[in-house]
């Protein structure tokens, strides 16, 4: 292992002309310090000894620029962390590859030009190198990995095995096989990924079976992210910073964890069925009536602030309700999505509705409105109220 002297010192040499890659750009992105302070002292609320004598692993990350890695070295002692670990992927593996060395590694003596591009790095924070009495960010040492860093490695997997909690924001185009990567290891983890993750067949029996849940600082909105400079902006919201670099804003991101928090202990305050009615502000509840899938035991609830608190059966509710979801208040029975709708049981509709509604189909919900007429709900996910 190789010290760093104060790694994070430098910032990036933007030199870039390279190929504007666009496969897998959405595998580049890097994560805001203040997102991954806001997500983790939501953990600390909780539990302040959630890191204590922990192994902390940082893997798809890119140690000399990462805010995780600046944002966990920094507060080493103060989580009580025992050991830090991130790891980077190598450039040649990357989709993306306009990144160039930092002088962080060009100025090192174990530099190696031939591994910087091929070989991922590994970064090691776990004993008071300089012998300042602190443990901190000016501790954390450096080696070239056997291979590219890829999560999937046996000796990135040999990592896993070894930390207590996994934290990153991994690639995005990889997100169901990382997912499996942490649960079969059996880890804690909280890692950055698109809402609608949560309908693939892989992740919703996670959620289902509360074994995964959205952390709390990100409810709504979108955030921003800073990306390559080679970067493609085909999105409405990007900007570039007075230092040059780039950023955009990305809609619908959740934190996904198992690590424990308060928000998904509230339950959220409704009203009764027939006090919605009276007083909804949604105009498709306030004098209406709740609609009853046609294909399914269930009504539909197109808000989740309009559940009612006195309804026994199942329930469709938007996925966002997810994001208010306490386990104490409800369970969650299914989502139709995909396959899964035909797994509960859905009856296929009638195909001379066919005629009303063409994009009827079979494994989805639908209801009939005031008018007559075949109508399919955004994607529900089935809850019950907690007997
Ligand atoms: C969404 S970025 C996030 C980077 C960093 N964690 C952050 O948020 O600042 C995902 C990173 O994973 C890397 N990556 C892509 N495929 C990978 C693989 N198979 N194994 C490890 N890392 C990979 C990408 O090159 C990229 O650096």
């Amino acid at each position: 292992m190789h010290p760093v002297n104060s790694i994070l010192r430098h910032s990036i040499m933007a030199n870039t002309n390279l190929a504007n890659a666009k496969t897998g750009k959405n595998d580049e992105f890097y994560t805001q310090y203040s997102d991954i302070q806001k997500e983790i002292n939501a953990y600390l609320e909780y539990d302040p000894n959630v890191f204590r004598g922990k192994t902390v692993l940082l893997p798809c990350d890119d140690p000399e620029w990462s805010n995780f890695t600046k944002f966990f070295a920094q507060n080493f002692e103060a989580f009580g962390l025992k050991k830090l670990i991130s790891t980077s992927y190598a450039v040649e593996s990357k989709k993306i590859k306009d990144w160039q060395p930092t002088f962080f590694e060009t100025d090192s003596p174990y530099y190696d030009a031939d591994k910087s591009r091929t070989n991922g790095k590994i970064f090691i924070l776990d004993e008071d190198i300089n012998g300042d009495g602190r443990f901190n960010i000016n501790d954390l040492q450096w080696s070239y990995l056997e291979g590219d860093g890829d999560f999937r490695s046996d000796e990135v997997k040999a990592l896993r095995d070894e930390a207590d909690i996994i934290v990153t924001n991994p690639p995005f185009s990889l997100f169901r096989e990382f997912m499996a990567w942490m649960m079969e290891a059996g880890k804690q983890f909280s890692v950055i990924g698109n809402m609608n993750a949560i309908t693939y067949k892989e992740v919703f029996p996670l959620i289902r079976d509360n074994k995964l849940w959205y952390g709390p600082s990100i409810s709504s909105g979108d955030r921003e992210f800073m990306v390559p400079e080679s970067y493609p902006i085909e999105a409405a919201g990007w900007r570039i910073d007075e230092k040059g670099k780039k950023y955009i804003r990305v809609k619908g991101v959740r934190w996904f964890t198992n690590l424990d928090h308060g928000r998904r202990h509230e339950p959220l305050p409704l009203l009764t069925m027939e006090d919605n009615i009276i007083y909804s502000k949604h105009k498709e509840i306030k004098g209406k009536q709740y609609v009853h899938y046609e294909n399914y035991d269930a009504i539909d609830v197109p808000y989740s602030d309009a559940i009612p608190s006195d309804y026994e059966g199942l329930m469709g509710v938007p996925i966002s309700f997810l994001d208010k979801y306490c386990p104490e208040q409800f369970e969650i029975i299914g989502q139709t999505q995909g396959d899964s709708g035909k797994e509960l049981g859905l009856k296929p509709y009638p195909r001379e509705l066919k005629k009303l509604n063409p994009s009827l189909r079979d494994g989805q919900l639908y209801y009939i409105d005031e008018n007559g007429i075949p109508q399919k709900p955004y994607a529900r996910i089935l809850i019950r109220k907690k007997q």
